[in-house]
């Protein structure tokens, strides 16, 4: 039965007390279309904009790397610069204005980062035994969180609501959550304290530096897929405390598909395990295809209390406003180059989707 005492479209109080009109954020997503240079482009500022525009209570950036060597593939936003900064303000100020909280996602990308688009050697928890990155040193790892901490900085100077600190798909902090990638005998490996230690750093680190009206969000995979590797559920609902702990304001949950319950707990839905969890005033936001409004509403019925969405939000900028009328149906593609240029997705973010998501492009 559908718990309706909530619903996506009654607004939602993050544990900053910061307030979204809505329970209904872009997921983020990256697409490749920033310049070379790591600054906004035109086309990804209307990309965002158009989903503020269309309703989202909650707009998420694409990750955007904190470190050179954390960049993991061209056309990628960064976020270590004046300019970078500089690039983003005026689209912060547009999303605020659109009545929108703009939220950016602090991403490293550890051993998947690419040196080729970087220039910088890779990095990693642990070394490989082909010398494809090294194993970050104790320098290394203070250099990374105070960089996290510095993006964070520029994020709230350029005007943004609050960051997500990318601690999902397998990227470096995951890498060094994770029980078979993260080898280390230091206080950066072994316990799940241990493992989770530089997660707790960066937003510890980040928290002492915007202690109000700042958001502080974590992304978490619950479980391995895809890209996760060596996560255990039973841990990452210990992180998901330790990153309250730590200062985080809400917990955003990575899953995949919402309607699957736990692979290591099948009788229990992840949502539920994390909701019940964690403190009543830190919401739990949720991906996984998410299409429609009623899978949205069935998820906040499990526990969430926002939902974020991917690939429908890519297909439909106007899916809050339109999920509104229970008998819509959302777009799910594929659309040709000139449907997506309609919807304010450019051509480069066309060429990402048809390598990465080809069912989505005509
Ligand atoms: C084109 C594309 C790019 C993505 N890039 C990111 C990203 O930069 N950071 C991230 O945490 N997740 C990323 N994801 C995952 C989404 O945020 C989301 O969790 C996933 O697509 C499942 O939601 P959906 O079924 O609603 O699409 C991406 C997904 C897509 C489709």
């Amino acid at each position: 039965m559908i718990d309706n005492s909530h619903t996506i479209h009654s607004p939602v109080w993050l544990a900053s007390g910061i307030r979204s009109a809505n329970r209904v954020a872009l997921a983020p997503m990256t697409n490749r279309s920033s310049n070379a240079d790591g600054t906004l482009s035109a086309s990804e500022r209307s990309w965002l904009l158009r989903r503020a525009r269309g309703g989202f209570g909650i707009v998420i950036s694409c990750g955007v790397y904190v470190s050179l060597e954390g960049q993991s593939w061209p056309g990628q936003l960064g976020l270590t610069t004046q300019a970078h900064a500089d690039s983003l303000r005026p689209m912060a100020a547009e999303l605020r204005a659109a009545g929108s909280l703009g939220i950016v996602q602090l991403f490293h990308g550890g051993l998947r980062a690419n040196p080729d688009a970087s220039g910088v050697a890779a990095l990693a928890p642990s070394a490989n035994s082909d010398d494809a990155w090294s194993e970050a040193t104790e320098a290394d790892i203070a250099r990374i969180i105070a960089a996290y901490r510095a993006s964070a900085a520029l994020a709230a100077a350029a005007g943004f609501a609050g960051v997500e600190v990318h601690g999902a798909h397998g990227y470096l902090p995951a890498q060094f959550l994770s029980a078979t990638e993260n080898a280390r005998t230091d206080q950066w490996g072994g316990s799940i304290e241990n493992r989770a230690r530089l997660l707790c750093e960066i937003v510890r680190a980040v928290r002492d530096d915007h202690h109000e009206n700042f958001a502080i969000g974590v992304r978490l995979s619950s479980e391995d897929a895809r890209q996760s590797r060596g996560i255990d559920i039973d841990e990452s609902v210990a992180v998901a405390k330790m990153m309250v702990e730590a200062g985080a304001d809400f917990i955003h949950l990575s899953v995949w598909d919402c309607d699957l319950n736990s692979a290591k707990h099948p009788e229990i839905h992840p949502i539920t395990l994390f909701r019940d969890a964690l403190p009543a005033n830190v919401p739990l936001m949720v991906a996984g295809k998410i299409w429609t409004g009623a899978e949205a509403q069935r998820a906040l019925a499990r526990g969430a209390d926002i939902v974020a969405l991917g690939r429908a939000g890519i297909l439909n900028p106007d899916w809050p406003e339109r999920a509104l009328s229970e008998d819509w149906a959302p777009e799910r593609g594929p659309l040709t180059e000139d449907e997506f240029a309609e919807i304010s997705v450019g051509n480069a973010f066309v060429s990402y989707l048809r390598e990465k998501w080809p069912q989505l492009v005509k």
